[in-house]
């Protein structure tokens, strides 16, 4: 058995303030079916990747939702895992075709987040920490990021400036992404200066607020020349609190569920030609790189600032712009990072083409402060 995309379909990040939940999901899914060129009769079942539209907009029940939008009355679901949702209704897809189960499944991800203020919006996305004993104290997401960059700045002698790299580095990709919610070059000295959001994380450090939709379609049958194979989709679960963990400058599902990715396709790091990486935070990124493997633990500054995960660089990581840049409308996120990585391998990302050859791409979407990852692995 073999699971390929077989197409895709995007809609703009960013505050979409005149498009709803529904127009942007069924916008993405209807480009996908059209990308795919497969007639919509043979779509076998639908999977929506969602984290909380109850308190962004007070809509449930998304399967039914989005499918009976669609005209497509087949089996459909909603999936769950916080910011990792969209990688793992794709997990979730790639599991049933490859039992043998479905031979085409609709996989959309969607997050309408700009409805609610800031304040609201924050309290939506604490849902995902641990309540009883993170979120009922006050702890926000930019907070528990806060604390692994404080942590890995201790360790590491990691700098803010280090940090401010990242950043830097992924608004000057969303440069050439038109979907992008930023399209802005920004310098170290700018992510320094930005307003505090939790220290040492600034508002330059932090993903934005964003809606949008991205679509996946999954076929068992290669059906058109853009096809790209998914070869593993593997799900690392770790403490949903971050004190229990016994080190909080990496995340531990990431670095389990790579290392099964790499131990099923009996492949290294090494072997990684482009990547899509999880960087809610700028210090999500630079943990990414030595979770992954890509770097030592204590190293990755080095690589960073060498330029190796650069546009150009010899592992370019987040091209489309990352989440900080691209935008990080939190359901449609691992399945727009799964794009990215399909138009690259299939030599279909225009102006974003990386030109060294490429055979394969990683995306690593992580939920909460690290209690979900899914990391996905495609070839061409
Ligand atoms: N990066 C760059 N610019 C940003 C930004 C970000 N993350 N967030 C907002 N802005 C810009 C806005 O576009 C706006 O620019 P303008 O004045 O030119 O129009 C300006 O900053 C003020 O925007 P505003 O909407 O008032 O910001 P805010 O205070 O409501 O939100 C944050 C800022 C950091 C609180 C919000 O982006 C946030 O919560 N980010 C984290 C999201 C998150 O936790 N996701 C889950 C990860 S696990």
């Amino acid at each position: 058995m073999n699971t390929f995309v077989t197409g895709w379909g995007i809609t703009k990040f960013g505050e979409l303030w005149d498009q709803d939940l529904r127009s942007l999901a069924v916008k993405a899914g209807i480009e996908a079916i059209k990308s795919s060129g497969l007639d919509p009769e043979k779509i076998d079942a639908i999977y929506v990747a969602n984290m909380n539209s109850s308190l962004f907009t007070n809509q449930e029940h998304l399967g039914a939702l989005i499918a009976s939008e669609l005209q497509i009355f087949k089996p459909a679901f909603r999936v769950e895992g916080a910011c990792a949702s969209g990688s793992l209704a794709i997990n979730a897809g790639f599991n049933a075709i490859m039992s043998g189960l479905y031979k085409n499944v609709l996989v959309i991800g969607v997050e309408k987040m700009t409805d609610l203020d800031a304040i609201q919006a924050t309290q939506a996305l604490s849902a995902a920490a641990d309540e009883e004993w993170e979120g009922f104290y006050g702890v926000t997401f930019p907070s528990l990021y806060a604390m692994m960059a404080r942590f890995h700045m201790r360790r590491f002698k990691t700098k803010r400036e280090d940090l401010a790299l990242i950043s830097v580095k992924n608004h000057k990709n969303a440069m050439l992404n038109p979907i992008a919610q930023f399209q802005k070059q920004i310098s170290v000295e700018d992510v320094l200066n930005a307003t505090m959001v939790s220290d040492p994380l600034g508002l330059l450090d932090c993903s934005p607020l964003s809606d949008g939709a991205a679509a996946v379609m999954l076929s068992s049958e290669k059906i058109n020349d853009h096809s790209v194979e998914l070869v593993a989709s593997e799900i690392g679960t770790g403490t949903i609190a971050l004190h229990d963990r016994a080190d909080i400058a990496s995340i531990y599902s990431a670095k389990i569920a790579s290392k099964e990715v790499y131990r099923k396709l009996n492949i290294t790091p090494k072997l990684i030609d482009i990547a899509e990486v999880h960087d809610c935070f700028s210090i999500a990124e630079l943990v990414a790189y030595e979770d992954l493997g890509f770097s030592l633990q204590g190293k990755a500054v080095n690589d960073l600032r060498n330029g190796r995960f650069n546009k150009d660089g010899e592992l370019p990581v987040n091209v489309s712009g990352g989440l900080k840049a691209c935008g990080h409308p939190v359901g449609a996120t691992g399945i727009k990072q799964a794009i990215e990585i399909c138009m690259q391998l299939s030599g279909t990302a225009g102006a974003r083409q990386v030109k060294k050859r490429l055979h394969r791409g990683l995306t690593h979407n992580v939920g909460g402060s690290g209690a979900t990852t899914v990391i996905n692995l495609f070839s061409n």
